[in-house]
């Protein structure tokens, strides 16, 4: 299973709170940690999180300039406890506009993670669905026009593994819309919105989701009997 998460309302969680939007991305990281650990326990295979759109570089200097800090810091502290749980890291997305610090991070923790046989955590940073797909039919003509060898090459113009349908997309913040992310991979995908700022979304909230996504009739265009989003929710994701 896979499950992807457009982590909004950051900058919303810290103006409630006067406090400046950098905080904000920090409590949304912590919240990251949180969640992270819970898929991990969960029967889940992927779990994508949309770190930074492409489109998040319109933001003032100051506020990227602290994101990618935090991207940094996190794949840094986070790599060891990564390896601890089994979870293999990547980051998907355009590698060309991040600084050499952020690229020699992002590579060691992929290295170091890369044993991991559990939860694949992929991180979406300068990511853009719509140009990935550009990219990838792009690629010089195979011959081979089938939906797989498609994927092999949108796979690799996102510096992706393979391409992973998405089964469940989550987005908080209130917002209801997809924001030019995973829109190859979400064809058939459950959606979920939530008010709830990501700073704000726990273990329960997390749980709650997945407890959702069991009652829904997933059919795939068919129209014979429904198949339940078989029951991922029946195991507990919250600490024991
Ligand atoms: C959207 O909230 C969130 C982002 C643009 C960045 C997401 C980043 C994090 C959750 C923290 C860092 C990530 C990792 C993986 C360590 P927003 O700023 O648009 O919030 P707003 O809509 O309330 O203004």
């Amino acid at each position: 299973m896979h499950i992807a998460i457009i982590m909004d309302g950051n900058g919303r969680w810290a103006a409630r709170r006067g406090l400046p939007r950098s905080a904000g991305h920090r409590a949304g990281a912590r919240a990251v940690r949180r969640i992270v650990e819970a898929a991990a326990r969960a029967p889940i295979d992927v779990l994508t999180l949309y770190a930074f759109s492409s489109d998040n570089w319109t933001r003032p200097a100051h506020e990227v300039t602290a994101l990618m800090r935090l991207l940094r810091e996190h794949l840094t502290s986070e790599a060891e406890r990564c390896i601890a749980n089994g979870v293999r890291i990547r980051v998907i997305g355009r590698r060309d506009r991040l600084s050499d610090e952020l690229i020699l991070a992002i590579e060691h923790a992929e290295r170091s993670t890369a044993a991991g046989r559990g939860l694949q955590l992929r991180l979406a940073v300068d990511y853009s669905a719509r140009e990935t797909i550009l990219r990838a039919a792009g690629v010089e003509r195979t011959g081979d026009c089938s939906a797989a060898a498609f994927e092999r090459r949108l796979a690799a113009a996102a510096h992706a593994d393979a391409t992973h349908p998405v089964d469940l997309l989550i987005r908080t913040g209130g917002e209801k819309r997809l924001s030019d992310f995973l829109l190859w991979e979400c064809a058939y995908a459950e959606l979920l919105f939530t008010d709830c700022y990501w700073p704000d979304f726990d273990e329960a909230a997390f749980e709650a989701a997945l407890l959702q996504f069991g009652h829904r009739d997933r059919r795939f265009g068919g129209s014979t009997a429904p198949t339940r989003a078989y029951a991922v929710a029946t195991k507990s994701v919250r600490p024991q």
